[in-house]
């Protein structure tokens, strides 16, 4: 099928197979559409359907809510079309070369457990996928209907193994079904890599992480990265990770790790929400900071004028990341230096 999609800047056009999304077509052939969650749940891939014929498969989908069905509005994630097609999206659509995302096959293994409710795993790809530090994937099983959305925790180029953390979600049903995996050999299809909240080295800043949960996933790439082409010997990095209590906590020695490979260039605090951090260290890893509050909170509070030539990176439950991003803007960040990923 042919899909024709008109944006402020002009027209573009390109094709769509029967079983993909118009978002996941567009996007593999350079395209970039908008999207963020690329799973049906922020609603910034809405489009309006001018003409043609389309089918929209997650009806239910949180993001279609404020779409107007009758006027022909869709969400490009969970749209596939059945006939050529013309679709309208308000915003600048431009084409890239980078990168471009593509389905693979992948094998997951290693499930292991961290703390009570998170998991980490490792996906064994067909083929190598290069992605950026701070990207994510879209993982469906033909258990379930539609995909979900995993950052990679690890950083490599043109790598066949990637890393995953996952929280569970009492009555997810990705998560649920992993947790419940006794056999250590499942397929999984993969389209990636996505995402653009993605540190690059070569932008010259300072990096500052605001992590709820398993939302420090992307932010350990970042580390990696920026640990491996020695970003902290010019710039500094400061992770806040929060969780609930510190037996939640997780990574904590390869944070640890990074801390002192940046001989004194990143700083890391834990933030805990629901306990009083008894000691002002963790005490088996001391170059680990404790302090207790939600995560925001304790970020806003320690950043206060701080924030000169520095990109800020923001992942996890959405309530606390547009918490973060409030706090970011009321202490002055452009929104241009603000990154972002709403594990919704
Ligand atoms: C950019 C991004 C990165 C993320 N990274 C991580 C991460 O690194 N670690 C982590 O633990 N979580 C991450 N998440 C959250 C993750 O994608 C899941 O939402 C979470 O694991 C819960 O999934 P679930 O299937 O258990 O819950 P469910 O409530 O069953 O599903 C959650 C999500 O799956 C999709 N979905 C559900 N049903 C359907 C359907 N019928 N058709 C189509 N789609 C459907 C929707 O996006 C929905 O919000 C990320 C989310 C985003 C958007
Ligand atoms: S990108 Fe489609 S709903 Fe988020």
């Amino acid at each position: 099928m042919k899909i024709t999609v008109e944006s402020k800047s002009g027209s573009c056009a390109f094709q769509c197979g029967d079983n993909e999304t118009i978002l996941y077509a567009g996007l593999h052939q350079g395209l970039n559409l908008p999207y963020e969650c690329a799973t049906g749940t922020c609603g910034t891939c809405r489009a309006r359907v001018m003409s043609g014929e389309v089918e929209m498969r997650w009806k239910e989908a949180p993001g279609a809510k404020k779409l107007k069905p009758d006027k022909g509005d869709v969400l490009m994630c969970q749209t596939r079309a059945l006939s050529d097609c013309v679709l309208r999206v308000p915003s600048e659509i431009a084409t890239t070369d980078n990168n471009r995302p593509a389905s693979r096959r992948g094998v997951i293994r290693g499930i292991r457990r961290l703390t009570n409710d998170v998991a980490h795993f490792d996906l064994y790809l067909g083929e190598p996928m290069d992605f950026e530090a701070g990207q994510f994937v879209v993982l469906a099983t033909g258990d379930l209907s539609g995909g979900r959305a995993y950052s990679m925790v690890n950083f490599d180029n043109s790598t066949a193994k990637v890393a995953f953390v996952m929280k569970r979600k009492p009555g997810g049903g990705f998560s649920d079904w992993l947790f419940a995996r006794k056999d250590d050999e499942v397929q999984v299809e993969v389209f990636g890599p996505l995402g653009r909240a993605i540190f690059r080295p070569e932008e010259g800043k300072n990096i500052v992480c605001i992590a709820g949960g398993s939302g420090i996933a992307g932010m350990m790439s970042i580390l990696e990265c920026a640990t491996r082409t020695g970003h902290f010997r010019n710039y500094k990095g400061i992770v806040f990770f929060g969780v609930r209590a510190l037996s939640d906590a997780f990574y904590l020695e390869a944070l640890a790790r990074y801390v002192t490979a940046s001989h004194g260039r990143l700083q890391v605090t834990i933030a805990l929400s629901h306990e009083d951090a008894k000691t002002p260290t963790h005490p088996h890893y001391p170059v680990l900071r404790l302090a207790s509050g939600m995560v925001h909170d304790v970020a806003a509070h320690a950043m206060q004028g701080r924030y000169e030539n520095a990109v800020v990176y923001v992942a996890g439950p959405p309530i606390m990341v547009d918490s973060a991003i409030r706090a970011l803007i009321m202490g002055g960040v452009p929104t241009s230096d603000i990154r972002y990923d709403k594990f919704s």
